[in-house]
């Protein structure tokens, strides 16, 4: 493959929990951070192979063309004027062969700008648009199954490129409030699970965190609580195996006896419209018990639930969007 930049783009915030699994893939250490509260990398150098294993949120794409704002200049702009049917044809072919899963002859093009741009979104998604289309006219515009041409853009950097491949798309059980695994995988990646580790999901649902501790991260065992019998049962049978114990039980059945120094809560707790909340206080003493107790603390809950978690707790945080909705880990470094 022509060494052409790769960009990786997360979730709003996940890009942290991106960067250290690159680190560990030995992606090499320049990365350019982008708009957006870091919710994209540039990886420009030191790329031995795409990172193919990435299990946290991401979406890769090979780099068609980029700019940085000039001259005072702003960086949409500039990638206007850049946009040449020849050199869209040039990299959209070199980079065809790496594409996952897609037909060929048929593109879509997905335009996002960020922050206060000089270009209208609509009027750059018609530039990059009228590029891709002189520069394939045999090429039938469509979003099924298509080669994905994806430009993103804000005053400070933009960038065109072809959707190599993306961790986004799997879905869980359907149950409401059931977690994405890709997002599991985000929350698991910052907790550091080994072999050693057990996981405690005390907010379980349908078990898709344990789930993905066990099968991604072979974590040594796994433990959750679920006080809703419909999801419970789901989990169940997910996690048929000696390695899982479940409770039906309250999150405040947990007896504290049986964490230890491997134990790594790694929860989300209950919010949003589907979920009576749990008051936060309870949640406050019972993540400090835990705490005391030796585990180690990953939790994804609301924007307004975290700030006073994290307060409470003295865990660090980070804003993320979840399915659309303000949200953020909290976690901790030591
Ligand atoms: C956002 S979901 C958790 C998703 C889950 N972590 C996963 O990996 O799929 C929150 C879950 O907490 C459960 N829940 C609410 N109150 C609870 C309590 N007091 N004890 C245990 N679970 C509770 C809800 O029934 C719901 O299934």
């Amino acid at each position: 493959m022509a060494r052409r930049p790769l960009i990786i783009t997360t979730q709003p915030g996940w890009a942290f929990a991106t960067l250290s699994e690159l680190r560990t893939a030995g992606a090499g250490e320049e990365y350019v951070r982008f708009h957006h509260r870091d919710s994209t990398l540039v990886c420009r150098d030191g790329i031995p192979a795409l990172p193919k294993d990435l299990s946290t949120p991401a979406e890769v794409f090979g780099e068609v063309m980029s700019s940085d704002s000039r001259r005072g200049e702003d960086a949409t702009r500039r990638i206007v004027k850049l946009v040449r049917p020849d050199a869209v044809k040039r990299a959209v072919l070199d980079l065809l062969p790496y594409v996952e899963g897609t037909r060929p002859r048929r593109y879509s093009v997905v335009c996002e700008t960020l922050g206060r741009t000089s270009v209208r979104r609509q009027d750059l998604a018609l530039y990059v648009e009228r590029a891709a289309q002189s520069a394939f006219p045999g090429w039938r515009r469509s979003s099924d199954r298509a080669v994905r041409i994806f430009c993103k853009a804000d005053p400070e950097y933009a960038f065109v490129g072809v959707q190599l491949q993306s961790n986004l798309g799997d879905d869980d059980s359907g149950q409401p409030g059931a977690l994405r695994r890709h997002l599991a995988c985000g929350l698991l990646q910052l907790a550091s699970i080994d072999a050693e580790s057990v996981v405690l999901d005390p907010f379980m649902g349908t078990g898709t965190i344990l789930d993905a501790a066990l099968r991604q991260y072979q974590a040594r065992a796994v433990v959750g609580f679920e006080v809703d019998s419909a999801a419970a049962e789901i989990a169940e049978r997910r996690l048929n195996s000696g390695k899982a114990s479940i409770f039906r039980q309250s999150f405040e059945s947990l007896d504290t006896a049986m964490i230890d120094s491997h134990t790594r809560m790694v929860t989300n707790a209950p919010f949003g419209a589907q979920f009576e909340r749990v008051d936060t206080r309870k949640l406050v003493r019972f993540f400090r018990e835990c705490r005391q107790a030796g585990a180690r603390i990953t939790v994804l809950a609301s924007r307004e639930q975290s700030s006073h978690l994290g307060r409470g707790l003295g865990l660090r945080r980070k804003n993320v969007i979840v399915m659309g909705q303000p949200a953020a880990i909290l976690y901790e470094t030591r």
